[in-house]
């Protein structure tokens, strides 16, 4: 409930015009932790240094509240360029795409201009071998998500596109056995939004133990489970699971946010397991660094302490 009561308090804030004017000026040093750069040259330098220490990346172009038909298109086209230049340096694409900024929910001459879009970029990706995931948004996008993900992968394939499911949500364990028929890739998160009881757990107990429930179904199905969380405790609860199931390291992999936790990262890759970080970068960064920001109090310190040293 506390957790929440935080939540609450900082996006709430985040959105007013004026904050957002402030910390665009003051924050981008700061945000600089957890966002790679503005451009796509920096997010594929962040890949290449990561690979290093034996992780992944995961490639986000920061985007949101995209309105207009025309920005939501040319910002698929920059979706496209960046998965060309991932293959361009090597790296197999692999990238995260919110429906809502390329479209999704608009019509396009009787199709949904998202769907349209996202067709585009995986398409795009499967030329090359990659990967795209759809990420997951607030409660009122899951159903036509879900919706839309099936259609793509009944065009892909499972091996090229996943999505997400949020454990605060209730309905999750019930999506998550509907989609089973596909072998979905599913990223399992414990969810970024401020929802509402209605529709979420309000108790942070409830959303963890949600998230294991989710991990353990999907694993025992025998899907590809990308375990994204940086709560250790799960973490550690995975690879007992895992060990005690004998669920093999390839069915399964750790995924973290850029900046967070790279002494886990590091060593969960040093342990042989596969682990990925998602990689945003872009201007539009200042909704993506508040919700990292609302997610725990010493993130808030953190930019405090940063803003006071000037
Ligand atoms: P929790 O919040 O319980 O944190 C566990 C511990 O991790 C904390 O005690 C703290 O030590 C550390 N920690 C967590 N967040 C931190 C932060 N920001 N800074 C510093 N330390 C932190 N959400 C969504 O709604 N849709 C989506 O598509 C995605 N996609 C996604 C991809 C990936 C790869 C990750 C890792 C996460 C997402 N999320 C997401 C965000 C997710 O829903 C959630 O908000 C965050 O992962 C934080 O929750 P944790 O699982 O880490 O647990």
């Amino acid at each position: 409930m506390i957790d929440q009561l935080y939540r609450k308090a900082v996006l709430t804030v985040a959105e007013r015009p004026q904050v957002e004017k402030l910390a665009r000026d003051k924050m981008w040093p700061l945000a600089q932790r957890f966002v790679a750069g503005e451009d796509i040259q920096s997010a594929i330098s962040a890949v290449l240094e990561l690979q290093k220490d034996g992780i992944q990346g995961n490639l986000d172009l920061l985007g949101e509240f995209i309105e207009s038909p025309a920005d939501c298109t040319a910002f698929a086209d920059n979706v496209l360029k960046l998965i060309d230049a991932a293959h361009a340096a090597g790296i197999k694409p692999y990238v995260s795409v919110k429906l809502s900024s390329v479209g999704q929910g608009k019509d396009d001459g009787g199709t949904d201009l998202g769907l349209k879009n996202a067709r585009r970029i995986i398409g795009k990706a499967k030329e090359y071998g990659g990967f795209v995931c759809l990420d997951m948004e607030d409660h009122p996008r899951t159903d036509i998500t879900l919706e839309q993900f099936r259609v793509l992968v009944g065009e892909f394939g499972a091996e090229h596109v996943g999505t997400v499911l949020q454990s605060y949500l209730y309905r999750s364990l019930k999506d998550r056995e509907s989609l089973d028929d596909l072998r979905p890739n599913i990223r399992m998160v414990k969810g970024a939004y401020l929802e509402p009881e209605t529709v979420a757990y309000p108790d942070k107990a409830d959303v963890d133990q949600n998230y294991r429930r989710l991990v353990y179904a999907h694993l025992k199905a025998g899907n590809y489970c990308n375990v994204a969380t940086h709560d250790e405790k799960i973490i550690d609860d995975v690879k007992r699971f895992v060990l005690a199931h004998g669920i093999s390291k390839d069915q399964f992999e750790f995924q973290m946010l850029y900046g967070i936790r790279r002494d886990l990262q590091k060593s969960l890759a040093a342990e042989g397991y596969r682990v990925r970080a998602y990689i945003p970068y872009g201007r539009d960064w200042y909704a993506y660094f508040s919700r990292r920001i609302a997610e725990t109090p010493r993130n808030a310190m953190f930019v405090a302490r940063g803003m006071l040293k000037g």
